[in-house]
């Protein structure tokens, strides 16, 4: 398995259980039919696959990662949720043991901008998707983000994060990528689009900006730009003290900008 590059720690996996269909799969809502059969591929703490599966119960969803550990906070969140049919399992994405067909939708959010081969996972996600049914994924485009007010430690920051993501294997720009890595996979009738997040009051500056400043010293993004030579201590002092400064600041405003596609298979 190649790297996953943010990590499992805990202010990571936090920040992904904050997410839901309406904030993160929202281009895909308006498809989900109850009775629908569901995977979520790349599922981290489940948070968006609990919610797709109140959209679909009584339909069939599962999801699966790479990852023991958060996947055993995926269950634990199925049961804090009361929800006794939603599987979780570890696997992984590039070698799916679903049959042929299996579901009505396979979605990934945020996963394909992590793997060495998104077109191969597209591949395996649309074997395992039956005839009419729906590939559904999300990317953000690291390049593409924005904020005020500028700081050198953000820059900083996007700087180091799209080399490490690159070390590790991924593509941090995935987001513009993702119509020709589906059409490279042989979907047609792919649409594409692309959403937004916005972190602008000082609740959300509280929520990103405070998690970025935890996830500089203690995450897979701070372990892996120190394996791979790219920062040292001041470095990460640096890109924290942008994220403090940004979080301060009542102008503070982030947007993060998303690909997105919906393939008919
Ligand atoms: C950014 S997180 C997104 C989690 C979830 N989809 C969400 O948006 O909250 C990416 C997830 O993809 C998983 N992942 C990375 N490579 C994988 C692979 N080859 N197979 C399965 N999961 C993988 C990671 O373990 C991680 O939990």
């Amino acid at each position: 398995m190649h790297t996953y590059l943010h990590g499992h720690a805990a202010p990571v996996v936090a920040a992904h259980a904050a997410r839901t269909v309406d904030n993160s799969a929202a281009y895909l809502a308006a498809h989900l039919r109850p009775g629908m059969r569901v995977l979520d591929v790349g599922c981290g703490p489940g948070s968006i696959t609990l919610d797709l599966a109140r959209r679909v119960a009584p339909g069939e969803v599962v999801g699966i990662d790479a990852s023991a550990s958060v996947i055993a906070s995926a269950r634990a969140a199925a049961e804090a949720a009361g929800d006794s049919r939603t599987r979780f399992e570890t696997a992984d994405a590039t070698r799916l043991s679903f049959d042929a067909d299996a579901f009505d939708v396979v979605h990934a959010h945020q996963v394909l901008q992590h793997v060495p081969d998104p077109v191969g996972v597209l591949r395996e996600m649309a074997r395992v998707t039956r005839p009419g049914g729906l590939v559904a994924a999300r990317d953000a485009d690291y390049e593409a983000m924005t904020w005020a007010p500028a700081h050198p430690g953000l820059d900083r920051w996007l700087e180091l994060y799209r080399a490490a993501a690159r070390g590790a294997g991924g593509e941090p720009d995935a987001g513009r990528h993702l119509l020709g890595w589906a059409h490279a996979a042989g979907l047609t009738g792919v649409t594409a689009t692309a959403s937004v997040w916005c972190f602008a009051d000082d609740t959300a500056r509280q929520w990103w900006g405070g998690q970025w400043q935890r996830r500089a010293v203690e995450s897979g993004f701070h372990d892996q730009v120190v394996a791979q030579g790219l920062a040292d201590a001041g470095d990460i002092a640096h890109v924290v003290d942008g994220w403090r400064e940004w979080t301060a600041s009542r102008d503070g405003w982030f947007v993060i900008v998303h690909g997105e596609i919906l393939a008919s298979v």
